[in-house]
């Protein structure tokens, strides 16, 4: 074998190793695509309650798009270990496995969130009392990792997970200490001012 032959033997390996690599990119960013589009036609039994793509138009239900990820994961996990009570959501999660519910956490993160609105006198109100909740809920209210989103989410729901937390129902020491003070009025005030956030 002369040392032109050997060259193009080392070549054409070398061609066969990038086309590898290219396939290899090029089926993972596939892949992710897929998966988010498979995750959207399961997620279609979470709009039944949370709305198309988890803008809920009912507020009765929240909304979940662009609720952050890590604190989806994390209220999915406690409503299945229990540690949140809520019978439909612990039915809900009871069979999801740990791939499903990082599955949903990315998913609905990334959806186009719509705003509920609220009382704009209320909003005023509460815009006053609301500094303290920025810190960990965000300047605008759009959460961060385990702070959930509040920006746009119906009053009504977020009227009682203050409530929730204020009787102890629903438990975190944090949420326990902001709203164990805050009188009905208040808890109002505040809700419809990141509604209309
Ligand atoms: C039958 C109605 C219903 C269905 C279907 C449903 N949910 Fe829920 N979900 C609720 C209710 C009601 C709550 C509020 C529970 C509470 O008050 O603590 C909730 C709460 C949640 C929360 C907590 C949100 C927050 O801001 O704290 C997450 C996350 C969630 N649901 C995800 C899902 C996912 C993912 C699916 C689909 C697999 C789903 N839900 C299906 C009714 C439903
Ligand atoms: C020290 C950080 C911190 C501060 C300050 C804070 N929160 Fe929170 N808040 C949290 C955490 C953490 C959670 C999620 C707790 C859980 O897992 O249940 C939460 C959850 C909530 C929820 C439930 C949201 C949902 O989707 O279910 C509401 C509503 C809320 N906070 C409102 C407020 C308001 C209003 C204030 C100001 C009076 C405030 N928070 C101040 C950390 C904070």
């Amino acid at each position: 074998m002369n040392v032109h032959a050997l060259k193009m033997g080392w070549l054409m390996h070398l061609r066969r190793l990038f086309a590898v690599f290219l396939l290899l990119f090029c089926c993972k960013t596939q892949l992710f695509a897929d998966d988010l589009s498979t995750v959207a036609q399961k997620a279609a039994t979470c709009f039944v309650c949370h709305g198309e793509k988890g803008n809920s138009t009912d507020p009765q239900f929240h909304s979940l798009a662009q609720q952050q990820s890590v604190y989806i994961v994390n209220q999915l996990n406690a409503f299945k270990a229990g540690t949140r009570i809520n019978p439909v959501m612990q039915a809900q999660s009871s069979k999801l496995t740990k791939e499903d519910i990082n599955n949903y956490g990315a998913y609905f993160a990334v959806q186009q969130p719509t705003k509920a609105g609220g009382d704009p006198v209320l909003a005023q109100k509460g815009k006053e009392k609301a500094t303290v909740c920025l810190g960990c809920h965000g300047k605008s209210g759009e959460g961060n990792g385990e702070f959930p989103r509040l920006a746009g989410q119906h009053p009504d729901y977020l009227a009682e997970q203050l409530m929730k937390y204020k009787n102890g129902i629903r438990k975190n020491d944090a949420m326990k200490a902001f709203a164990g003070n805050l009188s009905d009025e208040e808890i109002n005030a505040l809700a419809a001012f990141f509604g209309n956030l």
